[in-house]
């Protein structure tokens, strides 16, 4: 295909855009916002001649107007006209004192033409602001909190901050909202720290409303006001502090626990092991058997026990320790009540001691 042939088909396609687009017609505003009980009002452009223009609200078909009667009487709440007299290239159309009930769709259809034109309807209520708490003095470079409540509004409005006429960054406020059966309240919480006299504002809008509906109060920063102690903060220290403290009185406890515990273990274990020893010393000097003790090695004459027990004269003994004899039952008792002596099958007489260390 030739450039030049391209060229054409695109200028022909063109032409024929316009042809058609001549033959349409525009409904204006596509989405309209309305305070209910006020009027909304559409209007169409049309070129060319027409003969009779229907008006939808909804799924009725609410008015008929003939381009030869461009006035018609209000039928109800709705009116059509020429929007300026004698040109019937442009008709309005009003719904006067909306409800929420005509929210929703406006269509206009006009005979001989394709297509319907629709535009959407927003009936909206605005309702009140109020920043709770009114004008307040604060201490200097406190953090301060600001709450607005709106209330009785549909839909939910957007709310935004002022201080001192300039808009407040975002993300110092944050707004939640609750319905409330048709309506909606929102409440939105300002917080900042309080550094100069200043004018708080609160305002909410809905796309109905052109100006937004608001509410100020006044803050003076007093710095003679002294500051109030964070309680928080002290209650974390001394929460913090207490907790350290028990924590090391915990670990004291503990470690004197674990220091006893081994203490009183050693002492049970070297108690055993003596009277192991003192039970194999009576039975090896006894029979030469008995119970395995493994630090014991037989010995033809004399046992020789390890380092705490050792032999010693009668009358040198001071103290004694004696333990039942379990197994063999060699003990001896002397007749005055002195230290026992084991007695040997052979004869031998011996006396074991044990010194306690
Ligand atoms: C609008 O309609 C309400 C009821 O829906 C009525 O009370 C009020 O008087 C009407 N206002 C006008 C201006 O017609
Ligand atoms: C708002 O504050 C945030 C974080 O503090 C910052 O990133 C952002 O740029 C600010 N926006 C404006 C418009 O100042
Ligand atoms: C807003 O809410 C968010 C999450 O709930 C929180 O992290 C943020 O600190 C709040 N901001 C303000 C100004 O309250
Ligand atoms: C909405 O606000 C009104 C007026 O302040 C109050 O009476 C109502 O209880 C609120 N509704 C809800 C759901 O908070
Ligand atoms: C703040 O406002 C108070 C009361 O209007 C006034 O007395 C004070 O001088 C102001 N402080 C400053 C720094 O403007």
């Amino acid at each position: 295909m030739s450039d030049s042939r391209k060229c054409l088909i695109y200028i022909c396609s063109i032409l024929c855009f316009t042809g058609a687009a001549s033959q349409e017609f525009q409904l204006e505003p596509q989405n309209l916002f309305v305070l209910k009980d006020s009027d909304a009002q559409f209007r169409v452009t049309i070129q060319g001649p027409w003969e009779v223009m229907t008006w939808d609200v909804g799924d009725v078909q609410v008015l008929t107007l003939p381009i030869n009667s461009p006035s018609i009487p209000a039928t109800g709440r709705f009116e059509a006209s020429f929007c300026v007299t004698d040109d019937t290239s442009c008709v309005q159309f009003t719904i006067i004192n909306t409800t929420r009930n005509d929210t929703g769709r406006v269509a206009c259809t006009v005979q001989n033409r394709p297509g319907q034109k629709v535009a959407q309807l927003h009936v909206q209520e605005s309702g009140t602001v109020s920043i709770l708490g009114g004008d307040t003095t604060v201490p200097q470079d406190e953090q301060v909190e600001f709450q607005c409540v709106t209330s009785a509004w549909f839909p939910t409005p957007t709310i935004t901050w002022n201080q001192n006429g300039e808009a407040v960054n975002s993300s110092l406020y944050n707004t939640t909202s609750v319905a409330d059966g048709d309506f909606f309240n929102a409440t939105s919480v300002l917080k900042f720290q309080a550094v100069r006299n200043t004018t708080v504002q609160c305002l909410a809008t809905i796309p109905a409303l052109t100006n937004p509906v608001s509410s100020s109060v006044f803050m003076v920063v007093d710095a003679t006001v002294p500051v109030p102690p964070d309680w928080t903060v002290l209650i974390a220290v001394v929460v913090s502090f207490g907790g350290c403290a028990l924590l090391v009185l915990l670990i004291i406890a503990i470690v004197y626990c674990c220091k006893r515990r081994k203490q009183k273990q050693t002492n049970y274990q070297d108690e055993m092991s003596r009277r192991v020893r003192t039970q194999s010393v009576v039975s090896v000097s006894g029979q030469r058997q008995g119970r395995v003790n493994n630090a014991y090695t037989p010995d033809s004459q004399t046992s020789v026990a390890p380092s705490e027990v050792s032999d010693f004269d009668q009358e040198k003994v001071y103290s004694v320790i004696t333990l039942p004899d379990i197994l063999h039952s060699h003990y001896v008792e002397n007749s005055d009540g002195g230290p026992y002596n084991t007695v040997d099958e052979t004869g031998f007489r011996k006396h074991r001691h044990v010194t306690i260390v």
